[in-house]
């Protein structure tokens, strides 16, 4: 479980203190997928960038397992906002790169990297460059790559937000269907509430100015969820009436 208690994130602007996240509680439960929304520059990023270790609270704690997030550790997958591979290595070693530095031997680096390319269906294109694939596959590329680390948590920083919607929905489908056999717990960050509900077990909606947790809504939908039911878009428009609101 991930515990976040009483975060408060300050940055110094041009010499003032400006609040970005305020009193922010939550717990996230081990194999719970959840889908934190708000608008742009409430502090979504800065959230998931605290939870991986990769930047501090002002004040309050984060745990994980009752220990305190330190540092980023293989342990929670990091998926960027922006496309984050590395131009110079090709889709199979951008994928066992993290096993290189875990000193696994070669064979079952290779295997391994394989079982996940084959996963999110990028088999055939182990011996591409980044800059030969489309968004879709880099972020399919970018998923394996932390997936093939076999990370407790998954931290995703709105990975789909770049694609076509056809792109996205399928990327959607292929995530719950992995995060069904991979059991894996994730923090899912995008400003899109039908994104939000397809995927989420629980939705958490953030303010804007400071960030601070507004509502949080169970989705009891069952999965595959229809995006035209009647109660996936009652649901839709009950949380952008929260994300409209002034805070
Ligand atoms: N390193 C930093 N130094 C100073 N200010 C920062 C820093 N990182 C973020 N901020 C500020 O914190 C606020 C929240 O930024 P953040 O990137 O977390 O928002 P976001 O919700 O992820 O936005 P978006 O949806 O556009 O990605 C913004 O006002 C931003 O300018
Ligand atoms: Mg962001």
């Amino acid at each position: 479980m991930i515990t976040l208690e009483n975060i408060t994130k300050s940055f110094n602007h041009e010499g003032q203190d400006q609040v970005v996240l305020q009193d922010i509680n939550l717990d996230v439960n081990k194999g719970e997928f959840l889908c934190i929304v708000g608008p742009s520059g409430c502090g979504k990023t800065t959230l998931l960038r605290m939870i991986a270790g990769l930047d501090f609270p002002t004040s309050g704690r984060i745990l994980e397992e009752d220990v305190e997030i330190s540092h980023p550790s293989i342990e929670r997958g990091y998926v960027f906002q922006q496309y984050s591979l590395f131009p110079w290595l090709n889709v199979l070693e951008n994928v066992t790169f993290g096993l290189e530095l875990k000193e696994m031997k070669e064979d079952e680096r290779l295997q391994k990297a394989r079982e996940y390319l084959k996963m999110v269906g990028l088999s055939q294109a182990e011996t591409s460059y980044p800059r030969e694939l489309s968004g879709g596959m880099k972020q399919r590329v970018a998923i394996a790559r932390s997936l093939v680390n076999d990370p407790h948590v998954l931290l995703m920083d709105e990975p789909f937000s770049a694609l076509d919607v056809q792109t996205r929905h399928k990327l959607q489908e292929e995530l719950v269907r992995i995060w069904k056999e991979e059991q894996k717990t994730i923090i899912f960050v995008t400003h899109n509430v039908d994104e939000a509900i397809f995927l989420a077990d629980r939705v958490v909606v953030l303010s804007r100015n400071p960030g601070k947790v507004i509502k949080s809504f169970q989705v009891k939908l069952e999965r595959l969820r229809d995006r035209s039911s009647s109660q996936f878009l009652e649901l839709k428009k009950e949380i952008t009436s929260f994300l409209d609101y002034e805070w």
